[in-house]
């Protein structure tokens, strides 16, 4: 037993689930490809200053933090949207407009492990940048559908919603700034009685009212919304907002289960629309996104309006894996190549390097192992064939091709074998 083991919340990944991982992440990078996103990187450490500018309590109080040798009070970051808010506000500032932009990679939150939820975890990350139409908004959501889509996952769904409906009503009843912030949070966590505590009797009963509305037909339930909010402009507005950006939705096949007025998500710089997409019986967000108009401004950037999504790869596996979906190309096939004495060593490595290019999975045999145990080894290693390369065959330009699955064994000329192993 080794004396270490890795830091509470972080995993190690070991073959087949970092396979997985990629496979996500390509397709990821392929709906960046597919929507005209440019992919950049930035560090994974930034100033705990930036990251904390707006990303509300939820997210500011679980940073790893520390300083650097040089004094900086710096964190590892746990989402991107900062660093991309950071860059349009300065090396993207003169960009054309909209900037459209892609990450993927780590990020880190001190949250409770459990399952579907780790300290180090993977996002995929979009930002449209510089538009305010509800077709900026519709992009976010169509892309995280064309997104889930492709990795196969079934039965998904968006709920949608609007800070502005919450925002609307606490800032007509005059709910201050951080009263609002905490209010939000609560309601975030459906903690409803705990909010209630904090906001007016008539904001209470707009919100019960809110949550009562039992109506599923989307616009219908649009329009008992807006009912309830007849009082509230600017509330009325934001519900006018998801009408224009859900016209665009349904036109285009895109699941939605739920228009929630009193959703509301842990991070601070939302100001319009806001999403989550989940599978039923896995009561875990897969993704989640939303307009953030202030935050760019903010970074010292001019006003610059901008709606993203972050999709949360690890969860996204365990989806796939609840779903009992494989998502691994099984068709390569994976062979052994095994000199039968040491005076077919070179013939055989050059052999393999030939196959190789070709984009056959080759492992060459590197311990030295002769032919009964190196084709225990194959079969143990879920190899697809063994070859064989002897002295005899290789005078007449043979090996031998061992097919484990069916035990079958024949010589083969070195020409064919490409063919015959891809069948
Ligand atoms: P978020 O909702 O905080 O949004 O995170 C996005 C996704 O990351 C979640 O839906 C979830 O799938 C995944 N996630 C969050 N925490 C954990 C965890 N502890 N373990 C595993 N997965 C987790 C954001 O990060 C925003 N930056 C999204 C955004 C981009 N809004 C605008 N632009």
């Amino acid at each position: 037993m080794s004396k270490y083991k890795s830091v509470r919340g972080m995993r190690d990944l070991l073959f087949n689930e970092t396979q997985q991982l990629n496979f996500i992440i390509e397709k990821a990078r392929e709906t960046a490809k597919n929507y005209n996103y440019g992919e950049v990187i930035t560090p994974l450490i930034e100033s705990n200053e930036l990251l904390s500018a707006k990303s509300g309590d939820e997210i500011r109080n679980r940073m790893f933090t520390f300083k650097d040798l040089g004094n900086r009070n710096v964190s590892l970051r746990p989402e991107f949207t900062a660093s991309i808010a950071r860059l349009a506000s300065s090396l993207l500032k003169r960009n054309q407009k909209p900037i459209r932009v892609f990450s993927v990679g780590s990020v880190y939150r001190y949250d409770e492990p459990q399952r579907g939820r780790y300290r180090e975890f993977w996002q995929s990350n979009y930002e449209l940048i510089g538009s305010k139409k509800p077709e900026a908004d519709a992009e976010l959501i169509l892309l995280t559908n064309n997104f889930l889509k492709n990795t196969g996952l079934k039965n998904y769904f968006f709920k949608i919603g609007h800070i502005g409906i919450l925002r609307g009503i606490l800032n007509q009843e005059n709910t201050d700034e951080k009263i609002q912030a905490k209010v939000l949070q609560l309601m975030d966590k459906k903690e409803y009685n705990e909010a209630f505590k904090l906001v007016s009797k008539t904001s209470i009963s707009v919100f019960k009212n809110l949550i009562g509305i039992e109506e599923n037909n989307i616009f219908d339930r649009i329009e008992k919304i807006k009912n309830q909010l007849y009082e509230y402009k600017e509330a009325k507005n934001a519900v006018q907002n998801l009408y224009e950006i859900l016209k665009f939705l349904t036109c285009c096949d895109c699941p939605i289960r739920t228009i929630d007025p009193v959703f509301s998500r842990g991070l601070e710089y939302y100001t319009g629309v806001i999403f989550e997409v989940q599978i039923p019986k896995f009561d875990i967000s897969l993704g989640g996104g939303g307009r953030y108009d202030r935050l760019i401004e903010l970074f010292g950037g001019t006003s610059n309006p901008a709606v993203g999504v972050a999709h949360g790869l690890d969860r996204i596996k365990l989806a796939l894996q609840f779903q009992d979906i494989k998502n691994i190309d099984q068709n390569f096939k994976k062979v052994l190549v095994v000199p039968v004495t040491k005076d077919q060593e070179i013939k055989a490595l050059e052999l393999s390097e030939k196959l190789r290019n070709k984009g056959i999975f080759v492992e060459f045999e590197v311990m030295g192992r002769r032919i009964g145990k190196a084709l225990q080894y194959a079969s143990k290693k879920n190899m697809n064939y063994v070859i064989i390369v002897g002295e005899s065959e290789l005078k007449t330009g043979m090996v031998v091709l061992k097919d484990l699955a069916n035990h079958e064994q024949k010589s083969v000329k070195i020409e064919d074998l490409i063919k015959k192993i891809k069948g």
